[in-house]
């Protein structure tokens, strides 16, 4: 086979789907435009779904470009051969266009083509989907790879949890698909297919044919159009058309590697925890290299994306010590990536010195904390395991406590700067847990003592708990469910920063509202608040919330119960409170500004006045 780098594999994809009258696009911002459920972009069609869904896009109804992904949910394995959180995604989409008859011979020709990936058809095996109860298996697909000219016996038919593309979101474009993969090496046994963990099949790209529409409710439609979404991860492709084993030794990390190795003395590859601190720097910079450079630039903070950037800083700086990667290196390290991607995404050429910036600025903070921190930690476990010792010698039947509480774990957060993630990892390290809902109590309780004017690190962007603070925060609630009435459902919560005097309310609207429709939105709140519909707090499990219909920002961070607001079938937030009891307390609501706040975000400034 060939040698691939991510700048040549990156051209060859889109110039093959230029060459058959796609329009490149540019990838969209990290942060999704239209989607507040989910807080990252994670896949190509993400940004896509308005026109997946039927609104004309206005490059035409072909498209193909590189996206910036970012995935959280399997952070711990960071340190394996595979796994990121940052990933990019080659993709090229039929907006009710093509389908499956052109879809999958082009596939066969990128991947087998000579002047394309050039793999030997024989090493090639797909699957596609098996049928269920719902739909029958997909024959059509079957008929076409193998008249394209893959074997037989490499044509799998699988069930749903493989084949079954779902949104990106709760709701939205999905459908059935099939997958390819490189064969590595023979079959472990006979009943081994792609989905088997040994190794002989690697994956490296997935046409998604959509067709349905998933409700909130969790039924399906059809789409007024067939669309066809696909994805090849770059970062994966590589290591599988190289031959290599690990993301981690393509051309994307090869100069940070070097980096890395430069400033500790160390080298890649000499053992297993040396590499995985490498790679887990590797990683996380190269993600908070992207978030701060994103052209809606995310700083790290206590809340929502500011809050997982702020997670993966810190984790790369516990990393980091373990190969004694000296303070202030994150930022030479992300240097390397903005020389290396600024070609393709110029808007880290354009933040390069934010980037370092904030860098630099959070590792010094947690730098400072870091060690007395980990000595904190320290305790606790001797303190359980002298507990532990003591009482077992007491009683044989004694069940070893193996669980840090609840308060020590918010300790290490507010005094050491540990988010609990970090500290939960440490203590799976040394087989403990963390008492989570604990934790959360402790943060509650915290929150609501805390004092105004003290960094933000409240949920929804509460000053303090003062009763007016606390009822512009029901007045926010109400004035996000009246843009939308007004402006159209797409219309989400981009940030919100409430204190005494006044409520501020960023969202996503690409124009400046009219004189009328801020009268409108206006006039619609004091309507609810002259209804005087009672504030209602119910507790759910993420998973209720979301069946009832609760918007918000549904990464979980502590687990899986939370708090949501409903005024009346008006207003539905997932959110910490607090509220209001009633909507006739607020006054009278008026908007004293609305401006821009940045690309695409516009911000409103608002009162209530009491007479
Ligand atoms: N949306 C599909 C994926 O991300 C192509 O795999």
């Amino acid at each position: 086979m060939k040698e691939y780098t991510s700048e040549n594999l990156r051209d060859m994809y889109l110039n093959f789907f230029k060459e058959r009258g796609h329009k490149v696009i540019p990838s969209a911002s990290l942060i999704p435009e239209n989607d507040p459920t989910v807080l990252f972009t994670t896949a190509g069609m993400h940004p896509l779904v308005p026109y997946l869904l039927g609104e004309k896009h206005p490059a035409g109804n072909r498209l193909t470009d590189v996206q910036k992904c970012v995935r959280t949910g399997d952070i711990d394995d960071v340190g394996d051969e595979r796994h990121c959180t940052f990933f990019e995604m080659l993709g090229n989409w039929s907006l009710g266009d093509y389908f499956k008859k052109e879809m999958i011979p082009w596939s066969y020709e990128f991947l087998t083509g000579k002047d394309y990936l050039d793999i030997p058809s024989d090493k090639l095996a797909v699957t596609v989907f098996g049928g269920d109860e719902t739909l029958p298996r997909d024959d059509e697909a079957a008929e076409l790879w193998e008249k394209a000219g893959i074997k037989k016996e490499n044509i799998y038919f699988m069930p749903r949890e493989n084949n079954w593309w779902g949104p990106a979101g709760l709701t939205g474009p999905c459908g059935t698909d099939t997958e390819m993969f490189v064969i590595r090496k023979p079959k472990c046994g006979p009943d081994c297919n792609p989905d088997c963990k040994c190794g002989a099949f690697l994956e490296i790209w997935n046409d998604v044919f959509m067709r349905f529409n998933k409700q909130a409710d969790g039924s399906y439609t059809e789409l007024k159009q067939k669309n066809v979404d696909t994805g090849m991860g770059l970062e994966r492709a590589l290591c599988v058309l190289n031959g290599k084993t690990s993301v981690y030794e393509t051309d994307i990390f090869e100069n940070a590697i070097r980096k890395i190795a430069e400033l500790t003395g160390r080298e890649y590859g000499k053992d297993k925890e040396t590499t995985r601190a490498f790679r887990v720097v590797l990683d996380h910079v190269r993600t908070a290299t992207f978030m701060i450079g994103d052209e809606k630039g995310i700083v790290p903070s206590n809340t929502d994306q500011g809050y997982i950037l702020r997670r993966i800083i810190r984790r790369a700086v516990r990393y980091g010590r373990k190969i004694e990667l000296p303070e202030g290196s994150l930022a030479a390290v992300a240097e390397i990536f903005v020389e290396k991607y600024k070609g393709v995404y110029p808007e880290l050429e354009i933040n390069r010195a934010r980037i370092a910036e904030e860098l630099d600025k959070e590792e010094s903070k947690f730098s400072k904390t870091l060690q007395q921190g980990l000595k904190e930690f320290e305790k606790c476990i001797g303190g359980l395991e002298r507990k532990n010792a003591f009482m077992s010698q007491k009683d044989p039947a004694y069940v070893p406590e193996k669980v840090i509480g609840g308060k020590q774990a918010f300790h290490l957060y507010d005094t050491y700067g540990f988010p609990v993630e970090i500290t939960q990892e440490m203590a799976k390290e040394r087989g403990y847990g963390v008492d989570l809902e604990g934790y959360q109590a402790a943060f509650e309780e915290h929150q609501s003592k805390s004092k105004a004017g003290s960094e933000q690190k409240f949920a929804c962007g509460l000053a303090d708990h003062k009763e007016e603070t606390t009822r512009l925060h029901t007045a926010t609630h109400l004035l996000h469910a009246a843009l939308k009435k007004v402006l159209g459902e797409e219309v989400n919560q981009r940030g919100s920063n409430i204190t005494e005097e006044r409520l501020r309310f960023d969202f996503n609207f690409d124009r400046p509202m009219t004189k009328e429709e801020i009268a409108e939105v206006e006039s619609l709140v004091n309507e609810k608040i002259r209804e005087n519909i009672p504030v209602e707090m119910k507790e759910l499990s993420l998973e209720e919330a979301k069946a009832e219909g609760f918007t918000g920002l549904f990464e979980s961070k502590y687990g899986e119960r939370v708090k949501t607001y409903s005024i009346g079938d008006f207003s539905r937030e997932i959110c910490g409170g607090p509220h209001a009891a009633t909507t006739g307390e607020l006054g009278t609501f008026k908007i004293v500004k609305e401006q821009s706040s940045s690309a695409g975000v516009r911000r409103i400034k608002a009162v209530l006045v009491h007479e």
